[in-house]
């Protein structure tokens, strides 16, 4: 049977590797090289963009950027993964989403100029581990990388909430997903063997330290529906609209985080039955993951696991962004020894499921959960066995 693993090297040889890619795309050594983590949220999910409560972690994944000065106005910026390059005029940065993995980089340094910040034209090449497009947030950790490497060569610090928020920024003007802020700032504030809970609306962060007897597995379905965006929006929308709604009666309702089950049972009746489910879900979600957080304190991982699984059948039924992958994976790991929990990480529509694993467990529940994927499927999932990371910082050549 093919597991699969993936190696994703010491960082040494991946600082090799990458300054030797950057000679041969542009000539000389780059000066720096920039790196940030994707993440895995273990629970709170659609969430931050209603001012709530996330757990995210930042895993050892990371999205590299090394750079190098340039004399003119432009950003020339190679991706390793799409064997590309494309190049930008540091002055005419703006415009819509090209659909283009270049938006992302595009974005963060229109962003920054906006800002008022110093950039200097630039040669990039950029390497991300963070598999694209399978919910680990590959985009905020080229996101972060960038804003990194672009302004430690215009000589200038930003204090890391601010790359966060910019890089946030950058994301939902430059792409076009009105994302929320969890991923940015996971992958700025990670800490390694930590999760944290974030709350969305003060920008306070707690670190829970996951207990030493658990790994987080990370199952990649390998589909990605497309769509993906849009829905994503849309049920932004939704959250929104009945913001609107409630808040003609009750005005101190900023956010759906202001909302309880109380009020919105109440006010049903403005509501349409979608628009409903999916509130729903958000302030059940935010009390789970308060809930979730005295759970690791206590290392009470069987209840930790039983709300990761509740998480899971919200996002399915109420908040509509599971699919039938993820469900076969999700319910495939609950018949497995060793797994406390497990639930659909990131936006949905495909990408991946979190298992929380014992130790001892994970060998065997990375064979039987391929088996059993495959079966249902016909796919090959790719399993990762993860650590919580450090957050983005330069890498020592
Ligand atoms: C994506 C977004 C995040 C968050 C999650 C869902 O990853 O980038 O801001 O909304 O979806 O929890």
């Amino acid at each position: 049977m093919t597991t699969s693993i993936v190696d994703r090297g010491s960082l040494a040889s991946r600082a090799v590797t990458l300054s030797a890619r950057f000679r041969s795309v542009h000539g000389t050594n780059p000066l720096r090289i920039s790196r940030a983590p994707g993440r895995v949220n273990l629970i709170g999910e659609h969430t931050d963009y209603n001012d709530g409560f996330v757990m995210p972690a930042a895993i050892d994944f990371y999205s590299y950027v090394a750079i190098g000065e340039r004399v003119d106005r432009t950003l020339s910026v190679n991706s390793e993964q799409f064997q590309e390059t494309v190049e930008f005029n540091l002055d005419q940065l703006a415009g819509p989403p090209h659909k283009h993995w270049s938006d992302y980089v595009r974005g963060v340094a229109a962003v920054l100029r906006e800002e008022g910040y110093p950039l200097k034209g630039a040669n990039l090449v950029i390497d991300g581990q963070v598999p694209i497009g399978s919910g680990l947030s590959s985009s905020a950790a080229i996101e972060v990388a960038t804003a990194f490497a672009l302004t430690s060569l215009g000589g200038v610090t930003i204090p890391l909430l601010e790359v966060a928020r910019l890089c946030q920024r950058a994301e939902n003007t430059y792409t076009g997903t009105r994302c929320g802020i969890m991923d940015q700032f996971v992958s700025c504030f990670g800490r390694q063997d930590h999760a944290l809970m974030l709350d969305c609306r003060s920008l306070e962060a707690t670190y829970l330290r996951l207990p030493s007897n658990v790994r987080l597995v990370i199952c990649n379905t390998m589909v990605r529906h497309e769509l993906a965006a849009g829905e994503y929006n849309e049920r932004r929308a939704s959250c929104e609209r009945v913001v609107e709604a409630i808040r003609k009666f009750l005005p101190n309702v900023r956010a759906l985080r202001d909302l309880t089950l109380e009020d919105l049972e109440y006010h049903r009746s403005l509501l349409t039955d979608v628009d409903f489910r999916r509130c729903r879900h958000v302030i059940k979600e935010n009390a789970r993951v308060k809930d979730a957080a005295e759970a690791l304190k206590c290392l009470d991982l069987m209840r930790m696991g039983k709300l990761m699984y509740l998480s899971h059948e919200s996002l399915d039924r109420d908040y509509e962004v599971s699919c039938g992958e993820l469900n076969i994976m999700v319910e495939a790991a609950r018949k497995l020894e060793g797994v406390f929990g497990a639930r659909m990480t990131g936006g949905g529509f495909g990408g991946c499921t979190v298992n929380l694993v014992q130790n001892e467990a994970v060998y065997g529940f990375k064979e039987q959960i391929v088996c059993r994927y495959q079966a249902r499927t016909g796919l090959t999932p790719l399993v990762y066995v993860c650590s919580p990371a450090e957050g983005a910082g330069d890498v020592a050549q």
